[in-house]
């Protein structure tokens, strides 16, 4: 009987299941590029089946600009996206970019790039056996869930303003000559900057007229969530309070029970500034406690960044 020897590459970019992807965290390259004749058939029917499935719900439940953003990416339902074609829909607009990374980013970095108007984002995608839950991000949650919306100037904006914020942040704590405070002190602002991109970019939703519509990327690229978030009795809906905000634990696992809503991007926009104005008047120094937690090489991209660029 003959032994058929399984090729290193060439055998799809499944989510945790990618010789490619192992082998760039194995060297510990977090950014790379997107091979893209890597992806199998069984990938490409992934993407076409999650996509033809949330297009219906879009249309009922993602804000306008969502929807604008769908339609000028000029994404293929049928086969997976080319982060090159992508960007070049997209940088003309909002001059951001989807950035292919082979992970987890450490936060201020992901921050940071958000600030350069780059888009770290996953190239493999979950496998077709399981389309409803993947703990992890894949290129649908990115680019399908996240990337559409950075098409909007004003969201396109905010995500800037939040690399300013992780700054100001690596700013204040590298002030601190204690060690022990140092650390104290991140893990609290770190907590409001999570919190407050959790309730806002990945689980948002936006008052239109007399409905509710969703922008949050998290609500945006699952197809349970999305009608979950706007329809069930279940859910808590309120207006975006940021005192509240930041002191809110969440978890990531189940569909969240407590959404918060905003008026408008714009709205959306100053409030990050007055979430950056809070972190220097020292607001943010001592959130309650709880999720996030903050992880030892989130706590290194803090304690480690470049400050005063
Ligand atoms: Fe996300």
């Amino acid at each position: 009987m003959a032994v058929r020897a399984v090729p290193a590459v060439g055998t799809g970019l499944t989510t945790t299941k990618a010789p490619f992807i192992e082998q760039a965290q194995a060297e510990g390259r977090l950014y790379i590029h997107q091979p893209y004749e890597l992806y199998s058939e069984a990938n490409h029917d992934a993407w076409r089946r999650l996509f033809s499935r949330m297009e219906e719900r879009w249309r009922r439940y993602a804000n306008p600009r969502f929807i604008q953003g769908i339609d000028s990416l000029c994404l293929d339902p049928n086969r997976m996206p080319r982060l090159e074609d992508v960007n070049r829909f997209l940088s003309p607009l909002t001059g951001f970019k989807a950035k292919p990374v082979s992970g987890y980013i450490p936060s201020f970095l992901f921050f940071d790039s958000l600030r350069n108007r780059e888009f770290p984002t996953t190239i493999t995608i979950r496998d077709g056996a399981t389309l409803d839950y993947l703990p992890e991000p894949d290129i649908f949650h990115d680019i399908a869930g996240h990337v559409p919306m950075h098409t909007d100037r004003a969201f396109a904006d905010t995500l800037v303003r939040f690399g300013d914020c992780a700054h100001t942040a690596a700013e204040i704590v590298a002030g601190i000559e204690d060690e022990k405070e140092k650390i104290r002190r991140v893990t609290s602002i770190f907590k409001a900057l999570a919190r407050f991109f959790w309730f806002t970019i990945e689980f948002g939703l936006m008052r239109q007229g007399s409905e509710l519509k969703v922008y949050g990327s998290g609500l945006l690229s699952s197809y349970g969530e999305i009608a979950h978030s706007v329809d069930s009795p279940d859910v808590q809906r309120y207006p975006m309070q940021l005192e509240w905000v930041i002191n809110q634990y969440f978890e990531i696992d189940r569909y969240q029970p407590l959404l918060f809503i905003v008026d408008s991007f714009d709205h959306l926009f100053e409030l990050v500034g007055e979430l950056e104005g809070w972190m220097r008047e020292g607001r943010l120094n001592n959130v309650a406690p709880g999720e996030p937690a903050i992880s030892e090489p989130d706590l290194r991209s803090f304690l480690e960044a470049p400050v005063g660029r």
